[in-house]
């Protein structure tokens, strides 16, 4: 496929041409969706990191930015936030993978046990997608049933995508519109059925007509929205009533609404639960974490890989986590995101702009709403802030390493850019100040 370019800043060229090749070499020339440059400002915008640190980071031109995305969610410290590279280098030299198992193992599990209320025996892996892969598995081979529920994101795998075999636009208001079952076999059909966030009866008529095939429900238990209250003890009675096991994703959660993640956050206990963003600063490290009993079908389920148990990710993660139990971090990031949204609804205010804000104090999304001009002024927002030293696309993971300074510089850009959105939307202009192609669009979640 060609890429579309509008304007192409000079100040890009390194990433522009890193990019071209990069196409030449990957379908849609990254690995990961939410990396796409299309996504954003292109051609106004960087798009290869050389650098990184705390809050900031560096292209390959040589130009700084302030990050609002954070490594879209894992890097809940900052980057190269000391004692964790310290604890991964040192690992290093001790030897990266072994023969045989490796104590950090023990330890980082150990961690999550305490930290984690659904936590009894956990199984480690590389990331949220292969997590849920794997809870998804042990429930049904626990269950020996075949249905999964489900709402919210929860990966590429199989098992999930096929949930668009029946209808292509089941995966719409999960993930995005347009997803391919291409690959997907076809067998798969109705064994991944959605139901809507906060509306038990959507769940409850689910179960009914899925009664007594229904492995699990997986979930996230909480996205941009809070569940209403007694909407995750109804789920938690819906799924012991028909014997079928709960999941919480806590990929983006775990670790970051709250020690012991949205689980304890909202006091909810799942059976099962799945982390990834969270455990390790950015790290390569994920993990199901779960009841005894649950976890234990394993014994007759075959879940192995030869980097699940990497030694250089377990010492990030267990650095991350005993820097998250003896530090102020959830607190603080919470206390920084809390001063960005109160500034950035002020300045929504002030400049008349329409657009909401929505999510938790430490991970939260502003998106504008102007009807079928809303991806121009998403876009023009993204291509100003840029120009001013801050990468944001309205997306924002906030880091223990966010500092004041950073605050005011998000804030001031944001009062710069909305001047200028303000008077494009008022004078029509919204076009001529463009330069980038409109973003094309990225993830939709409603939960
Ligand atoms: C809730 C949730 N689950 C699963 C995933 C997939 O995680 P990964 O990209 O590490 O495979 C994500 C990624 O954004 C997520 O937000």
């Amino acid at each position: 496929m060609e890429i579309v370019w509008g304007q192409i800043n000079k100040k890009f060229n390194g990433s522009v041409e890193l990019y071209k090749r990069a196409r030449e070499l990957f379908p849609y020339g990254t690995q990961l969706f939410s990396r796409r440059p299309e996504l954003y400002a292109l051609g106004q915008a960087p798009i290869y990191f050389e650098r990184a640190k705390h809050g900031h980071f560096w292209d390959v031109d040589g130009n700084e930015f302030i990050d609002t995305c954070m490594g879209i969610g894992p890097v809940t410290l900052g980057y190269c936030y000391e004692p964790i590279d310290a604890a991964a280098k040192a690992q290093i030299d001790k030897g990266v993978i072994g023969t045989v198992n490796n104590e950090l193992e023990i330890q980082v599990a150990d961690l999550m046990v305490e930290m984690v209320l659904c936590a009894e025996m956990i199984k480690f892996c590389k990331s949220g997608g292969g997590a849920d892969a794997i809870a998804v598995r042990i429930a049904r081979g626990y269950t020996g049933k075949d249905v999964v529920l489900f709402c919210g994101y929860h990966g590429w795998h199989d098992w999930y995508i096929s949930a668009n075999l029946k209808s292509e636009s089941t995966l719409n208001e999960h993930l995005m519109p347009g997803i391919s079952t291409k690959g997907v076999p076809s067998a798969l059909v109705r064994t991944c059925i959605p139901f809507q966030y906060n509306n038990l009866d959507s769940l409850r008529d689910t179960l009914k007509r899925f009664e007594g095939k229904v492995a699990c429900i997986i979930m996230e238990a909480t996205r941009f929205k809070h569940p209403d209250e007694g909407y995750l003890e109804g789920v938690r009675q819906l799924a012991d009533e028909h014997k079928c096991v709960l999941i919480f994703d806590e990929v983006v959660t775990g670790f970051r609404q709250a020690l012991g993640g949205a689980q304890q956050y909202y006091g909810v206990t799942p059976d099962l639960a799945t982390f990834g963003k969270g455990i390790a600063n950015g790290y390569p490290l994920a993990a199901v974490a779960g009841k005894k009993e649950i976890m234990a079908s394993q014994y007759d389920n075959f879940i192995s890989s030869t980097y699940y148990s990497d030694t250089v990710s377990l010492a990030a993660g267990l650095a991350t986590l005993n820097e998250l139990k003896t530090k102020p971090v959830i607190e603080t990031m919470k206390r920084t995101g809390k001063k960005i949204t109160a500034g950035l609804q002020e300045l929504i205010e002030k400049h008349k702009i329409k657009a909401g804000i929505n999510g938790h104090s430490n991970h939260f999304v502003m998106a504008f709403d102007y009807g079928e001009q809303t991806n121009k002024v998403s876009t023009l927002f993204t291509q100003e802030m840029v120009a001013r030293g801050v990468y944001c696309s309205g997306m924002f993971y906030i880091c223990y390493t966010h500092t004041q300074q950073d605050v005011e510089k998000i804030l001031a850009a944001a009062d710069e850019t909305f001047g200028i959105l303000s008077k494009g939307i008022e004078q029509e202009q919204i076009d001529e100040l463009l330069k980038a192609p409109v973003r094309q669009l990225g993830f939709k979640r409603l939960v």
